[in-house]
């Protein structure tokens, strides 16, 4: 990209319709803000692309968001609530010599993708348009801004739901809420907005009219997928939007050679990776980074939490779950069982019912635990962390392990085994 690039990104209304007290935009889907997944998408166009958040309602929550995990995204204040281009104009300060391209998207759509940001802006450098609208066709386009084309085909105007006639709603192509502009030549466009329509709001669809008004080159560029523009605006659609994400990623996955047998109940975040020929069976839920390496097998009913590492060969059984740990290749967890924050090496076995305690509530502290390759670990025991597990050793089941174990050792610390005999025959003749 010649040109240089900024975003802005809306995201200072309320959402009145999540009926919450969160802002919308902090809602998540798989444990990741729709916000988040907004600004990930705009920083993969490229590492040095700066970001104006537009905030509002409940800024402070949002500004900590981004400040704990965003630090080079910068935000401006919109104290009231008047509308997309009321909150645009709130980057003006922000860009005020700013030569280059503008991306101003919304950011209650989680699902758009950074191919399709590359391809809108492609398509407006190579036809040297002033403002671009990406748009998209919904058979149901309810609730969407409708796309007005002359006889000619191009875009004159955005008609928003609440101010369209029965006719304009009959149009099934709508505005995504992204847009590319040439920041230096539309810009003058915010301080004309009016708020003259049905919610008295100032639009930020109405700069499509201005600039066709001031001569300008007004394009639209159709994304042929509109699963990418869902607006989440409701909990319907949050959920809508969680299938629709978790569902583009099964088809990835499978794509790249991954078996995953029961879609339905099969969730895996985008961000997880998984080789070819690993095996994800039934109810298995995976959320954040990970890495599954290739001839996995995962689940039925396994909860993979976020930063997991999964060695080629592995398995991850059932009603496990796992969160900050790697395993190495050929290692079994396969029934029952907690592995937090713990390195674990190849070709282990973790018996069924294995806890690792690595959580102190009173420090409020997290320890790691290290397992090396070759190790036992029996049924039922319980793993304290922080301690190192070397080489080969074993551990009895039904232990509570709470110090480092040499190499080739065995552990155990059970009760010895106590047999009464009779016991019951002389409960049962004192009856
Ligand atoms: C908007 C578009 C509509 C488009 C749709 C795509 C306008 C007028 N309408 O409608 O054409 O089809 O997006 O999803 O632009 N926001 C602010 N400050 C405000 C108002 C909104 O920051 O004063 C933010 C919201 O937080 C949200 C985004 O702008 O992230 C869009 O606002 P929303 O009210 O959801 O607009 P839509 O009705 O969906
Ligand atoms: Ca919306």
């Amino acid at each position: 990209m010649e040109k240089e690039v900024k975003a802005i990104i809306l995201a200072a209304g309320k959402g009145t319709r999540m009926k919450s007290t969160q802002p919308k935009v902090l809602h998540k889907i798989f444990d990741k803000p729709l916000l988040s997944w907004v600004l990930d998408s705009i920083s993969a166009l490229s590492k040095k692309i700066e970001s104006i958040v537009v905030i509002g309602h409940s800024a402070h929550e949002v500004e900590d968001y981004l400040n704990k995990n965003y630090k080079y995204v910068k935000t401006t204040l919109q104290k009231e609530q008047l509308g997309t281009g009321h909150a645009a104009a709130q980057a003006l300060p922000l860009l005020s010599d700013f030569k280059g391209l503008v991306i101003i998207t919304c950011g209650d759509t989680p699902l758009v993708t950074t191919k399709s940001l590359r391809s809108l802006i492609k398509y407006h450098i190579e036809n040297y348009s002033d403002l671009t609208v990406m748009t998209t066709v919904f058979d149901n386009p309810c609730g969407y801004g409708r796309i007005i084309r002359n006889t000619k085909g191009e875009i004159i105007k955005i008609v928003e739901e609440k101010d369209a006639s029965e006719s304009i709603k009959e149009i099934e192509e709508v505005n995504t809420g992204i847009y590319c502009l040439e920041w230096s030549k539309i810009k003058k466009a915010f301080s004309e907005l009016r708020n003259n329509n049905s919610q008295g709001e100032y639009y930020l669809t109405d700069i499509i009219k201005w600039a066709r008004d001031n001569s300008l080159k007004v394009l639209g560029y159709k994304n042929p997928d509109n699963r990418e523009m869902y607006g989440v605006n409701s909990r319907i659609d949050l959920a809508q939007a969680f299938d629709m994400m978790n569902q583009r990623h099964l088809d990835e996955l499978m794509v790249k050679g991954v078996t995953i047998y029961d879609r339905h109940s099969t969730y895996i975040s985008p961000e997880t990776t998984i080789c070819e020929d690993s095996v994800i069976f039934p109810n298995t839920y995976i959320e954040g980074k990970n890495y599954i390496a290739t001839c996995c097998k995962i689940g039925p009913m396994a909860h993979l939490r976020g930063n997991c590492e999964i060695g080629e060969g592995s398995k991850i059984g059932n009603f496990v779950e796992l969160k900050n740990a790697k395993v190495a290749k050929k290692t079994n967890v396969c029934h029952l069982s907690y592995i937090g924050d713990a390195k674990i090496g190849s070709n282990v076995n973790i018996g069924a019912g294995t806890i690792f305690a690595n959580y102190n509530s009173i420090t409020k502290e997290k320890k790691t635990s290290v397992i090396a390759d070759g190790v036992s670990i029996g049924s039922n025991s319980v793993i304290v962390a922080p301690v190192e597990l070397k080489e080969d050793s074993f551990v009895g089941a039904l232990s509570c392990v709470t110090k480092d174990v040499e190499a080739d050792s065995l552990v155990i610390n059970r009760a010895p085994i106590k047999e009464i005999k009779n016991w019951v025959k002389n409960k049962k003749e004192k009856i």
